[in-house]
């Protein structure tokens, strides 16, 4: 009885990332290559230099991630490569090389939706058992979702325009903080004052899950404007906090209403998961522990390095999926867009 062993790839924003992982939850290797200074100049991923620089990189990350494993092809169980959603350029580089070592090593394909892959980290790095209620927050998606089992997700909301990271991100370029924004923001945040600027709180108490980050989008930069050329490190800090309070404050409200719904159908003693690039910040992991704590329910946080794009979450997901009996034929399609 061969050890399940699966290489999985990543290549859907701007990180190339190569891993391979086992059946037994052993991440033998993980290499992520980000390439933050490369979009730095434009405040901003830019599709064709990202899939430009897979198409460079992707092969020596593939080569290193098998070495630091100290596998050969040959002991592959399965290929895994994100196959949407994503920027197509990118996607495309990461599938085409998993097709080709798929074919030269005699071994199945999975095409992974990246969504899926941040879905299922929390039980590569813990054991969670389905159903459980999971926040996906990243730069390109805000979702909260019922994970009923592997490839059965039920959607409870979603943003009604930019996602959460996304909000991180244009804050951090509105305050020259730099790119990428996330930890920026966190960083400049850690110093400043929340309760400063009293910006809105999007969505809190409506019906219904979803999210919504355009409105304090705009507070953050009417404030920013009406500080002008004056503004000094202090007033940078104290925007970066208020924006940072008021933004979980309203993921918080949300999450608390996706809860009380999952509960209502699964009884009490659930696990809330949070993953996506977001679940990285130590704020928003404090003030759901706190939520947690209150609703009576275990909060599960993939470490910050498994919650950004990296390929042991695609490679994990792969081996659910081969355990499930989920494989796919080499004529699988790249997919820009694809809801999970
Ligand atoms: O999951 P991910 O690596 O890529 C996507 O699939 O989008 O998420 C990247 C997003 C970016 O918007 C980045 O600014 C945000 O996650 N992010 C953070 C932090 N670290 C990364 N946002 C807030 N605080 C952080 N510490
Ligand atoms: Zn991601």
């Amino acid at each position: 009885n061969k050890q399940v062993i699966v290489l999985g790839l990543e290549s859907s924003c701007d990180e190339t990332a190569a891993a391979v992982v086992t059946g037994e939850k052993e991440i033998l290797s993980n290499v992520v290559l980000s390439q933050n200074d490369a979009h730095a100049p434009f405040g901003g991923v830019v599709p064709e230099i990202a899939a430009r620089a897979h198409v460079t990189e992707m092969d020596r990350l593939v080569d290193q991630a098998m070495t630091e494993a100290g596998v050969s092809y040959s002991d592959l169980s399965a290929v895994a490569a994100t196959a949407g959603p994503g920027l197509i350029g990118g996607v495309l580089v990461g599938l085409m090389t998993a097709k080709a070592i798929a074919s030269v090593a005699g071994v199945p394909l999975i095409g992974v939706n990246h969504l899926e892959g941040h879905a299922l980290t929390a039980r590569l790095t813990d054991d969670v058992a389905f159903p459980y209620l999971l926040l996906l927050v990243s730069g390109g998606h805000s979702q909260v979702l019922v994970v009923e089992g592997v490839g059965q997700y039920r959607r409870l909301g979603t943003t009604i325009d930019d996602a959460v990271g996304e909000a991180f991100d244009k804050t951090a370029k509105m305050l020259g903080l730099g790119f990428p924004g996330g930890p920026a923001v966190e960083k400049a945040a850690a110093s400043g004052n929340p309760d400063r600027f009293d910006f809105p709180r999007p969505m809190k108490g409506r019906e219904g899950c979803n999210f919504s980050f355009s409105g304090l989008k705009t507070a953050v930069r009417q404030a920013r404007e009406k500080l002008g050329e004056e503004a000094g490190e202090t007033d940078i800090a104290d925007l970066a906090a208020s924006f940072q309070k008021a933004a979980v404050e309203s993921l918080m409200d949300r999450v608390a209403k996706a809860l009380d719904l999952f509960v209502e159908d699964h009884g009490n003693g659930g696990t809330l998961v949070v993953a996506g690039g977001v679940a990285a910040n130590q704020y928003l992991k404090g003030a759901l522990e706190r939520l947690a704590h209150d609703k009576g329910i275990q909060l599960k946080v993939p470490p910050p390095r498994l919650c950004t794009d990296n390929g042991a979450m695609i490679a994990w997901a792969g081996i659910e999926r081969l355990k499930a009996g989920f494989t796919d034929g080499l004529d699988l399609m790249a997919r820009a867009r694809w809801p999970l």
